[in-house]
Parts: C-alpha cells; structure tokens; sequence
C-alpha cells in the first residue's frame, strides 16, 4: 500500500483507495453502490441533489493526549455526525467508517426521492427514457412508494421545447442536477446552456443563436439522469428494450470514436432493420465516453432510399440494373482489354480491408493505385506517428501539443476536446496557423502567420527549438516563447492537417514535422509522434497497407484505359477531373451512392455502408479499430473487399475471398505493421474507469461499456528514407498578391455520407466566404450580400460574410459547397450581377 492510500471502512468492508478519492467513488470501486443523481465522475462534485446521503463516522482524538482515540482492542474510535453528509462532495478520510445501507441513510434519500418526485411529471410511459431512467431505477430501488405531496400542485408546463435542432427539453422532467450545463461548461468549455429561474422554476435555457450551439450536445442526453434532454432523431422512435446493438466506430473522422449502434425493425423503413441511435462505446484511450454530434447524427445516410442497391452496367447512355454475374464479367472484360493501363483511385472512407485488396488487385494487374486524399504525408506518420501507447488522457504538465494548419474543433472535435482537457491538466499547446481558432484559447503560444509563411514558420520553430536560436526577425512573433516551451518538453504530440497549404506542402509539413520527432529522439515513445488530421476517417490505414497519395498527375491518369474507383468520386469534387474521367477507356466503380463518377461508370457495385459489415478503421493515432454489422446489407450490396476479389477471380488474379478476419490474417502475415494483429488482439478488453453501461446507469450515464475491444495501436514501420526535409517549391511561392481562395473545413459538411442526415440540415454548411471587413471595403462588398467567385475559370456565388478574424488577403470558404479546391488558389471576388 502506497503512503498516499487511504483505509477505511464503508458497510463493513475494508477499502483501501487513493488519497483525494471521493467518497462516492470510493464505494463504487469497492462495488458498494452510493446511488446519485447529479455527481457524474467526469464532473466536478457539486452536492446539489443530496442523492448520496451516507452516515460518516470519523476517528476521534483523544482529548487530553491529542493521539487518536482507541478502544480496548486498539482499534480507532470513530464518532457519527448527528447528520447525513453527501457521499459526492467528500474526499475519504484514514480510518472513517461510513454506512450507505443503514436505516438512517435509507430514510435520508427516501426523502430526498420523494422532494425530487414533487415536481417531477411521472410521464414514464410516454417518456423515451422510460427504460434506462436513473430516477425511475432509484426511485423503485430507495423512493419512499407512495408520496405525500399533492400531484395537482406539479410544475405544469407545456410539453419539450427544442434547446435547439438536434436536443429536446421536457421542462417539467428536469431535476435540476446541472450535469448538462457543468458537462458544457467543464468539458466543452462551451457555456451555451445554463438555469434561468429560480426554485421550482428553475429551468435550462440556451444562450445561443442557432440554439444550443455546440458540436457535443448530444452527450448531454447520454448523461442527463432523467427524460429531460432528448435528440430530435430518436425521440418517441424506441424504448430501450427493443433495440439491439452492435458495437462499431465512427466513420467520419480520424479520431476513430468508439460507438455502439443501436437497431431495431422500422415500420416506417418497410420494416427494415435500421439504426435508430448511434451511442458512444467506452474507450478511455481515445473517446472516453463521450462522441461529437456528427458521429451521433450523422449515421443516416446508410438507411438512405438513395442508396445504389443492385449492379448497374451501362447500356448506351444508360446505366441499368445486372446481376452480380454479369456486372463481374463485364467489369472483368473492361479490365483485361485495358492491358495493364489500369488506375485505380481509393478513399479513406473504405476500410482497412478493402484498401490493402484494392492495391493487391490493382498491382496484380499491372496498373497503379492511389489513395484519392487531399492531404499528404501519411508514409511519414508511418515512421513517426504516436508511439504505441500514446493516450491523450495522460498528457500533463510537461508535456507539449503542438497543432498545426489544422482547426481541431471543425475536424476531429474529439482531438479538440481531449487536447483541451490536456491543457488543462497543465500540458502546453502551442498553435500554429493562418488565422484564430478556437484551439487558440487553451494555447499558450498562439502563433497565427500569412499562410503561405506556415511550412517555413514550421521549419524555423523546429530548427529553434532544437538549437536553442531564434532569427532575430522571429523574437517578437512569439517563436521564442514556443521554442523554448518545445525545447523542454518531455513529451511532444504534432497534429498536422492541410488548411492553407496544399497537398504537396502538407507532405512538406509532415516531413518537417517528422525530422523534428526523429532529431529530438523522440521516434516510437509513447505520448510522442505526429497525428494527421485526416479528412476521412481511414486515410492512415490507406498508407499502412501500402496505398499512397494520388500523382499530382491525376488529371492524366484518370484517362487510363481502365479507371477503377473504390469510395472515392473525383468526378464530384472537380469537373476537370471528371473531364478526364469521360476520356478513360472504362470505368468501374464501387460505390454507395449515385455520385458524378457513378454517372461516368461502365460496371457500378453497389457496397454495403459501415454499419452494415465488419471491418477495420485505422485511426490518426493509428489505433486499429474493428466494426461490426449491425444492420442486414440493403439490396444486393456486398462489401468492397469481397467484390474486389470476385473481379479478380475473373481477371485471373486470386485474392482472399472468404472473409474480412481471413483478410487481416493475411495483412498481418504480410505487412509488418499488422503482425500479430488478429479479431482476438482487437477484442481485447480492460478495465476502464468511470464503469458505465451496467444497470447503474444513474452513474455514468447510457455510454456502452466495451466488451468489443479497445483496439490495437499499429506498430511503427522502420525506418525508411531519411525525412530531412528542404525548403520546397511551396515555400518559394510565399509571395502571394491579390486575394486567395483558402478552402477550410466544416464539421458538417455537404459530403455525400453527410447529406442524408436532414436532422443536420438547419446546421450544414451554406456557401458563405469570409472576407477580412478591410478587403470587403476594398472589394465595394457589402456584408451579407451576394457575390461571386471566380478562380481557375470555376465561378461560384456565396453570400459575403466580414469577419476580422479572417487574414487579410484571404478568402476562406467551405469546402463542398460549390468550388472544386482543396488547396488555396487566387482568386477574384466581384458583388454578384457585375461584369
Ligand atoms: Fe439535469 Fe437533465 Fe435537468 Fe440538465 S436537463 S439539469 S441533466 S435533469
Ligand atoms: Fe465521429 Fe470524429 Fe465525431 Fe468522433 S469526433 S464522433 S470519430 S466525427
Ligand atoms: Fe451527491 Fe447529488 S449531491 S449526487
């Protein structure tokens, strides 16, 4: 036993527990349950319901020696309070003997449950908590049976109002525990939800404009002990009991959140099996218990009747339905008339299983493939990624996170969640970007440069923060600060992502980034290494089986003789290249949805959706992760991996086509990275502290407990060529003039697995460029009019938005809402009808 361990006794059973533990906790790890409605072990203790009322007995002193007080026996003296103290509020103390199972400290909550239950509407059967209901569980468990007050003199108000788009409040039902509120203002640091009134109307109102203006507001249902907080997707849709689940990750970023879908028979989808709420899965090392609205909201575009669900082949200028035979041959025929001039583009939204295929197929027939991303650098997060081991929750003081061109809270919330909670445990952040965002606050260097100064600012602050000097002409930018913060750090973190720079310089920049992990020794050790910030959630995986980013070239390259496209729609994002899909010889592709390069196909295969099958994401960590189906395939979708092998077959190339585990088996016998990686490996499970998912929902709230599997984190791969880095072309060209178009991310964008969650509507993206206000007086444009844009000979109108945080010079605007960037390119801006 530590000297920092604390004894004591709680219903007679020894605990032995760290200094500062509270009470209520402490009885949780000893299995001994102190029920609670508004402590919540991610939350500071507020002691506002008075749920965890226990009996405390402290040792006493002896007056006249000062010495403890003990018995014949030797044993302590402990002495109870004349009252009840809350269990959530009290750290333990050496040698105390506490009663939760005493008549006294029963009475005590019985009263409490009863008080709670004046106001309380008792609405269980109409109520979408009615079955995971903390207070109807504690309430049968400790409430009194019958009450005392009068039900006419309830707080009657009219039935939920929204907080917002996506979260329902039903007023009356709220017990005023604020988990909500202190969830926004301590984890998030988000403040947009708090208490108007006061006594029994107390009651949660929005400060925001949209309501409730958060990227996590869903998990305030998750935690919220009552009906009171419901999500506009599911509400009045399931109880509990009817639903079954399936344990899955998140398909939509690179943070990987484990989450856990929730199905159940749809009346109202011809009786289908569909999703009807997505819930986080436990996973302390990545998510905790928490996920972003997005994962939460935006899983319906696979129940989407827009969905491709038998083979099409074309017919003239038609594409029409085939069965899988003849759509396999016929892709089959295409293929092999192609004579090796085959190309073959993947997106990171495939899974692990189906890139490592498509390559093998790809280079079985002589042709090359590509990962269709428009960021680089992933060969070097191979080399340089976190080190096995890393978990952002143990970053402290000491310890530096260094985020660069990249916006966290737009496109890995999770990351930005986690880094800020980093910071406050007393890890340094330092930012490095083109403009303030909103990582910036939790910075203590924050480092904002014209964007095309942001690779050579990289490179100066690494090469400073190794030799300890700082060009004189950087003293004021704040680089001395961070180079010195970088220079002593223990730990060093690197989030990189592509805002400002393009595809080759984000290469660039994770070069520059890696020679740094690797000059400061830093290769492999834990809470050390570089993270990309993918825009697709398996991009990394991409190049952990050996698929690389695209040519520069691919304009060319889409013209080959067979163009084969897997998750990927080029055609879509940019009409160039969709120019040169119509020149390509034959075109197959595997695909959800009837996208722009769909339209261009010869063969279309239609592939099952995420929640559909089984499968493994690699995340930015480079945690490998593993779904599994939840819902049956619509129509006749089959996975990617198991299509690619049915057209090798015909091609004359074996693949692996028995199954997704057989297929990692083979990875792992094949990639180094993956050896010893098996569904046993990734179903491997620990203890994790909150417990959550058990019947004690009233503890943690509805996140799932993961019995599934915390995943694997990949080893590195060795070494490969050295990664000095040199200044680039795209440094030379700094000496930008005029006004450039810089395409940011959104959170929700207008993405074809976006899209079909209409409960995201009233927030998507809308086409809005910001203009610092100086260059709008420049320009003669008028905030909130409409103008157009010209760049590269594409023209798209936006609404015109001044915004001082915008650097001047710069145009940012979203990316899918009309132009066909992914990297910055000049750009002219006229008021709209003007020649
Ligand atoms: Fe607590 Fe729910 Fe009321 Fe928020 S809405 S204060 S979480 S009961
Ligand atoms: Fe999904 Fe990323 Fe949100 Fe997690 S942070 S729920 S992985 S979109
Ligand atoms: Fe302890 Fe509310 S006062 S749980």
């Amino acid at each position: 036993m530590s000297a920092s361990e604390i004894r004591l006794v709680i219903d007679g059973r020894d605990v032995s527990v760290p200094s500062g533990t509270l009470l209520v906790d402490a009885a949780k790890r000893a299995g001994i349950e102190v029920p609670v409605f508004c402590y919540h072990p991610k939350l500071e203790p507020v002691g506002m319901c008075r749920m965890c009322l226990v009996e405390i007995g402290r040792p006493e002193r002896d007056r006249v020696t000062g010495d403890w007080a003990r018995d014949a026996d030797g044993k302590l003296q402990v002495r109870f309070g004349g009252k009840l103290e809350t269990a959530c509020t009290t750290p333990v103390g050496e040698g105390w003997e506490v009663r939760v199972a005493s008549e006294t400290a029963r009475q005590g909550r019985k009263e409490i449950v009863e008080f709670l239950l004046t106001s309380h509407p008792l609405d269980c059967p109409i109520c979408d908590k009615g079955g995971e209901c903390p207070l109807q569980e504690l309430t049968m468990d400790h409430g009194p049976g019958k009450s005392r007050f009068l039900f006419r003199d309830k707080i009657d108000l009219a039935k939920r109002v929204p907080l917002g788009d996506l979260i329902y409040l039903d007023r009356e039902r709220c017990i005023q525990c604020a988990r909500c509120t202190r969830f926004q203002d301590e984890i998030v640091g988000e403040a947009v939800i708090g208490f108007e009134l006061r006594g029994r109307e107390l009651q949660i109102v929005t400060y925001s404009d949209p309501g409730f203006d958060s990227y996590f507001s869903g998990n305030t249902t998750d935690i919220c002990p009552v009906g009171a907080l419901t999500t506009s997707d599911f509400r009045f849709e399931a109880r509990p009991w009817e639903l079954r689940s399936a344990a899955s990750v998140c398909p939509h970023c690179p943070v990987g959140c484990n989450t856990t879908l929730q199905v159940r028979r749809q009346p109202h989808a011809d009786g289908r099996m569909t999703v009807q709420r997505v819930l986080p899965r436990q996973n302390e090392s990545v998510n905790e218990i928490w996920m972003c609205d997005k994962g939460r909201f935006g899983h319906h575009f696979a129940a989407s009747p827009e969905r491709i669900l038998r083979p099409l082949v074309r017919d003239g200028d038609a594409l029409v339905e085939a069965d899988w035979d003849q759509a396999v041959a016929r892709a089959a025929e295409g293929i092999r008339a192609a004579g090796g001039d085959v190309f073959g583009l993947a997106g990171g939204r495939a899974f692990t299983e189906d890139l490592f295929q498509f390559r093998r197929l790809l280079e079985a027939l002589g042709g090359h493939a590509g990962l269709y991303e428009s960021m680089g650098g992933g060969e070097i997060v191979e080399q340089f990624g976190a080190g096995p081991g890393t978990d952002l929750a143990r970053l402290a003081r000491g310890d530096t996170v260094l985020i660069v061109a990249t916006d966290l809270h737009e496109e890995a919330p999770i990351w930005w969640l986690r880094v800020k909670q980093a910071a406050e445990r007393g890890a340094s952040v330092i930012t490095l970007g083109g403009r303030a965002l909103p990582q910036d606050r939790f910075a203590q260097v924050a480092l904002h440069v014209p964007y095309p100064d942001l690779l050579p600012t990289a490179r100066r602050l690494g090469e400073a923060a190794q030799s300890g000097t700082i060009p004189a002409q950087d003293e004021a930018a704040g680089l001395v600060r961070a180079a010195d913060i970088l220079s002593g750090s223990n730990n060093l973190l690197i989030f990189y992502g592509c805002e400002g720079v393009s595809q080759a310089g984000s290469e660039e920049l994770a070069r520059v980034c890696g020679a740094w992990i690797q000059r400061s020794g830093r290769v492999g050790r834990p809470q050390n290494g570089l993270i990309a910030v993918w825009p697709h959630a398996n991009s990394q995986g991409a190049f952990a089986v050996g698929l690389h980013t695209s040519p520069n070239d691919l304009p060319t390259r889409l013209t080959a003789k067979a163009v084969y496209l897997m998750a990927a729609d080029p055609a879509g994002d940019d009409p160039n290249l969709a120019a040169s899909l119509d020149a390509a010889g034959f075109v197959v592709v595997q695909e959800l949805f009837l996208t722009e390069s769909v339209r261009r196909a010869d063969v279309v295969f239609p592939v099952q959706a995420f929640s559909e099958r089984e499968g493994t994401y690699l995340s930015g960590e480079r945690r490998l992760q593993r779904t599994y189906p939840a819902v049956p395939p619509q129509g006749e979708a089959r996975q990617d991996w198991r299509i690619l092998s049915d057209v090798g077959t015909r091609v004359g190339v074996e693949l692996e086509g028995r199954s997704a585990a057989a297929l990692l088996i083979q990875m792992a016998s094949e990639l180094p990275v993956f050896r010893g990686v098996d569904y046993h490996a990734l179903s491997v499970t620990g203890t994790q502290w909150p417990p959550v998912g058990g019947k004690d929902l009233y503890f943690g709230g509805t996140a799932f407990s993961n019995a599934q599997g915390l995943g694997v984190p990949l080893a590195l791969q060795a070494e490969g060529a050295q990664v000095a880095s040199s200044p680039s072309r795209s440094e030379q060209e700094s000496a930008r003039r005029g006004m450039w178009l810089v395409p940011i991310h959104r959170l929700y964008d207008r993405a074809t697995t976006l899209l079909p969650s209409a409960v995201l509507h009233p927030r998507m993206v809308s086409a809005e460029v910001s203009l610092h206000p100086e260059d709008a007086k420049e320009l003669g444009i008028v905030p909130g009019s409409e103008v157009e844009l010209r760049a590269n000979g594409r023209q798209a109108r936006a609404r015109a938005v001044a915004d001082g945080a915008t650097p001047r010079g710069t145009a940012l605007f979203p990316r899918s809402v009309g132009l066909p960037f992914s990297e910055p390119v000049p750009i002219e801006i006229r008021r709209a009808g003007e020649a």
